[in-house]
């Protein structure tokens, strides 16, 4: 059956699959070193989900008080719960200030100080002198710092020659049986219906999260976690799915973000009485605490009825206070989405605000740089050949159990160049490629062709809604061991319905039907590995809140979670130690404290 497609092959040195900050940051370094290399990619690459991110990226610039990279990585590793990795953590921390001055070298437009300087705002979980006081860290273009990354890279790969294959969907890695290494990948161009085998030296993940395996979040529909259903379907496992970020201020009803750069100005939370309850919860950070403690917080005022709105269920941000000339110099972007997602002029008004999923702190492991991990038992470390992830599909791991803003779109661009330089070592230009295996895309287009002719009784939309909606209710802010023993049993029930998916169109161009069914294979795996990753976890670490195991337990937890999941949606545990030496020997390891803020 393979045999009804025609193959286009292609030639490279270097695959980069994904067209966001990660994967451009990663094409351009390539391209840069001198590595034929293509970028795949399912939209338009400044279509990408990084052009959403508002408030800013962490470095310890200091230009507008004291700052160290140092607290940032001690905040980030305290951010993390301890389950973040001290080596990249220390690499990425290190690695930021001088990033930041690429990117202004590159042009990117960020907002200035009077003086001319890159403008720096403060961010939840960014303090300074080892948690004292919150921190000025965030460097920020307004609130549209992803947008003007974004366009800056893009620029900047075209600038360099980086071949682009647009709107071509990626469906499954080349893995060479012989040696476990990855050879390229397999793609299907959406606008005229052909397949292509990319082979490369390096594939390089960078597909970006798997927000939409929820009900509500902030993440773009293309965030189906593309990358982490190919690695499980190539054999590998996914790393800490559990560890789903909830962002505490999505509009109440549309999810969409509101930048926490708004509490950064000034803005606060208040409940119904109208009392700044964040100063209860967390005394010294107040509403810039880490995202976490405020969506937690949050959500127990909500609980004990003093939610705001006629069903008091949800928080009003207050920003009217800011006045409306520093709202339209700072806040533009989200002024606007207040007007039009949640009706409310934000210079007059409170904005109506939810915890909303927000971020995958899980995805491919990988070290620092880049490069995938297979751990293996003896050796929970070890590579996979030719293949490397970058940005939110990978697990580096920099956040942990919890991520601080602004290092998501820092984690984009320290370790997409991280990947490059790695690659520039690994990949000789130019070098033969070794014959593929007759069958490299049999695997590929059987599966394509299995959705494509599936004559089931489910639509896609009805099983992906039966799926989103466990997830929204069974891992939620706080989870029990009731409610997810509960949430295996129906996200085990949604991936058996895939079996009986009906699809319709069975054409090859713009079949956005298929594209759906392909996707929610991929967000499945990510929504397997996450509910039954929480069920296994029996402790309280950053995003995963266990009401009936309250505290952290770092005797037994201080572990990363390895989720398996076989072609039949069969998920198998395995765990891998956490990094608590720091790379070099200029910081000491920071030792498990309680996190308070
Ligand atoms: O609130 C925000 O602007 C989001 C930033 C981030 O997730 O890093």
């Amino acid at each position: 059956m393979p045999s009804a497609y025609e193959i286009v092959d292609h030639s490279y040195d270097v695959v980069v699959v994904g067209g966001g900050g990660a994967g451009l940051r990663a094409t351009l370094g390539m391209v840069q070193a001198g590595l034929k290399t293509a970028c795949i990619t399912k939209v338009f690459p400044t279509r990408s989900h990084t052009v959403a991110a508002q408030g800013g990226i962490a470095a310890a610039l200091a230009n507008m008080s004291a700052d160290d990279w140092r607290w940032h990585m001690y905040d980030t590793v305290k951010g993390s719960d301890w389950l973040g990795d001290q080596d990249a953590i220390e690499y990425m921390c290190r690695n930021a200030v001088p990033a930041i001055h690429e990117l202004e070298h590159f042009g990117m437009p960020f907002s200035r100080t009077a003086d001319g300087k890159i403008y720096q705002r403060p961010f939840g979980g960014h303090m300074r002198n080892f948690g004292e006081a919150p921190a000025e860290r965030a460097c920020a273009a307004a609130d549209r710092t992803g947008h003007a990354l974004l366009h800056t890279l893009y620029q900047q790969s075209l600038r360099h020659e980086a071949e682009f294959f647009v709107e071509y969907f990626a469906l499954d890695l080349i893995m060479d049986p012989a040696d476990g290494s990855c050879r390229g990948v397999i793609a299907w161009n959406l606008d005229d219906g052909t397949m292509h085998r990319f082979r490369a030296h390096m594939t390089v993940l960078a597909t970006g999260g798997f927000g939409r395996s929820y009900f509500s979040c902030t993440s773009a529909h293309t965030c189906t976690g593309d990358g982490n259903g190919m690695a499980a379907r190539a054999g590998l496992a996914n790393q800490d799915m559990e560890f789903v970020q909830f962002h505490p201020t999505g509009i109440y009803g549309a999810g969409c973000l509101i930048t926490e750069g708004a509490r950064a100005e000034g803005g606060y939370l208040v409940n119904a009485a109208g009392e700044r309850f964040m100063e209860r919860y967390a005394p010294t950070a107040k509403d810039l605490a880490s995202r976490d403690v405020v969506s937690r917080s949050m959500t127990i005022e909500i609980r004990e009825g003093r939610g705001v709105g006629p069903n008091k269920d949800h928080i009003f941000l207050h920003l009217e206070h800011l006045g409306s000339d520093l709202l339209h110099e700072r806040l533009p972007g989200i002024t606007e989405t207040a007007k039009i997602f949640a009706g409310v002029d934000a210079t007059k008004q409170p904005i109506p605000v939810l915890p909303t999923v927000h971020y995958n702190m899980g995805g491919i492991p990988t070290n620092h740089m880049g490069e995938a991990l297979r751990p293996a038992p003896g050796d929970p470390d070890a590579v996979c050949p030719g293949l490397m992830a970058v940005g939110e599909a990978a697990c580096v791991s920099v956040h942990g159990a919890n991520r601080l803003g602004a290092n998501s779109l820092l984690d984009l661009v320290v370790f997409g160049r991280a990947a490059a330089q790695r690659a520039s070592l690994l990949v000789t230009a130019g070098a033969a490629h070794k014959p593929l295996p007759n069958d490299s895309a049999d695997q590929a287009l059987a599966r394509l062709d299995r959705l494509r002719h599936a004559k089931g009784s489910v639509r896609t939309a009805d099983i992906r809604l039966g799926m989103q909606r466990t997830m929204q209710n069974n891992a939620a802010v706080f989870r029990t061991q009731d409610v997810l023993a509960e949430g295996v049993r129906l996200v085990d029930q949604a991936s058996a319905a895939i079996g009986d998916i009906q699809v319709n169109d069975r054409s090859l161009i713009w079949n956005s039907d298929l594209v759906e069914a392909l996707e929610l294979e991929n967000l499945m795996i990510c929504s397997l590995s996450t509910m039954h990753g929480a069920e296994a976890r029996k402790e309280s670490r950053g995003g995963h809140a266990r009401e009936d195991c309250p505290d952290r337990d770092d005797t037994t937890w201080m572990r990363h979670t390895l989720a398996w999941v076989d072609d039949d949606g069969r998920v198998s545990l395995t765990y891998r130690p956490v990094h608590m030496n720091p790379l070099s020997p200029d910081v000491e390891p920071i030792p498990p404290q309680e996190r308070v803020y």
